[in-house]
């Protein structure tokens, strides 16, 4: 990856700093004034992370004022249940509004510490500090959080915008390749969506990034393209629909299945499925489709539906999708990498009917 000419330039999203970077959780309180001057920081994160990487923010921090509270690793902490034992642990250990909630982890830390913060005392300060690929250009970036329910992922929520976000990049060298590989396929994403270059760029790193300025160029990059969307459209009433590229199949696979299948593994079937969708409308060209099918497998990711899978209840779930209205599914489709489609009233969001998303579907089905 050759570095892109703005790789340095400052990030903003919703007024907070966004900061990518080598060696930075060594440097918290310098780059984030505020945590110096904090009464105390509740340090929020879970056992994997915090083995690995905890002790760094600890000693930048100092000890005498850090509160760490840790969960065990995965999806499912991400509950109200857990929240309330958050919040419980804190009014216990007497923390006010002068403290400040730093989230170290991946987006379920991300999304459930910004949610104690959201309504701890009606809201204390968060600063978001991603130690996954898909944290850092995803979901550290834009404000929303959330818990589920066993009604679905991210039912309960609120929008509160960090602090400040801190994505040391180093600590993506523990990380597992799976778990990386959930990242690039959401950094392929911000490609096709935005930016033609940032895509190319992306592909060539595949596998992953050969040095230190590379990771830095692709992580930047992925988070410069969020920050830019969510700055245009921070209450998601238009454009923000593009970051769904490849998601409104995603959910329905992820929920089709029971969640069986890894989120950035369903959005790179659903990639797929969507600029197939693309190509069937007539609003995309079919080379945003071949250049998914040669990128996805390099990135250790899928690019089809697995033969097991029923169809038709992917379809249904589609259906029921969050943007869907009066039963046509609206999805946000790619023209060609690094530009979105508008329909002829401006908007981000195509209607497509039942039978073409059904055939899309049959069309990306595994071959014996
Ligand atoms: N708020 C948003 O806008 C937004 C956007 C996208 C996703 N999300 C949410 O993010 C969550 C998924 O995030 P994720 O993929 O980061 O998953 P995650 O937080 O579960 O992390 C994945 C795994 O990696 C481990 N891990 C984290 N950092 C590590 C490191 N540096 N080294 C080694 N292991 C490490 C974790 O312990 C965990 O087991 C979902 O709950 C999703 O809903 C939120
Ligand atoms: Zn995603």
């Amino acid at each position: 990856v050759t570095a892109r000419l703005d790789a340095d330039a400052p990030l903003v999203a919703l007024d907070s700093p966004v900061h990518v970077g080598h060696a930075l959780l060594d440097e918290l309180p310098r780059l984030v004034p505020a945590l110096a001057t904090a009464h105390r920081v509740v340090v929020i994160t879970d056992t994997t992370v915090d083995a690995l990487h905890g002790a760094r923010v600890r000693d930048a921090l100092g000890d005498g004022r850090t509160l760490v509270l840790t969960l065990p690793p995965g999806e499912q902490a991400k509950t109200r249940d857990t929240w309330g034992g958050l919040t419980d642990a804190m009014l216990v250990a007497g923390i006010g509004r002068d403290a400040i909630v730093l989230a170290l982890g991946g987006g379920v830390i991300g999304d459930l510490a910004g949610f104690v913060a959201a309504t701890y005392l009606r809201g204390i300060p968060v600063v978001q500090c991603p130690t996954t690929l898909l944290a850092m250009v995803d979901a550290a970036i834009g404000g929303k959080t959330a818990v589920d329910t066993p009604m679905g992922k991210n039912l309960v929520g609120a929008f509160h915008a960090p602090l400040a976000v801190v994505a040391d990049l180093d600590t993506l060298a523990t990380l597992p390749a799976r778990e990386r590989a959930q990242g690039l396929a959401e950094a392929l994403k911000h490609g096709v969506i935005a930016d033609r270059a940032y895509w190319d760029a992306v592909v060539r790193a595949l596998p992953w990034p050969a040095d230190a300025d590379a990771l830095h160029a692709l992580v930047h990059g992925s988070a410069a393209i969020k920050c830019g969307v969510v700055a245009r459209d921070p209450h998601e009433h238009g454009e923000r629909a593009i970051l769904n590229f490849g998601h409104t199949i995603a959910h329905a696979i992820e929920r089709a299945t029971d969640y069986a299948i890894a989120h950035g593994e369903a959005v790179a079937i659903g990639m797929i499925v969507e600029a197939t969708i693309a190509v069937r409308t007539g609003v995309g060209t079919a080379e945003v489709l071949q250049a998914l099918r040669d990128a996805l497998p390099r990135a250790a990711l899928p690019v089809s539906l697995p033969r097991a899978l029923d169809i038709d209840l992917v379809a249904a779930a589609t259906a029921g999708d969050k943007k869907s209205r009066a039963g046509t599914v609206r999805f946000a489709l790619p023209a060609t990498i690094g530009r979105m489609a508008c329909t002829a009233e401006g908007e981000w969001v195509h209607p497509v009917e039942p039978a073409i998303v059904r055939a899309a579907l049959h069309d990306c089905v595994a071959h014996a």
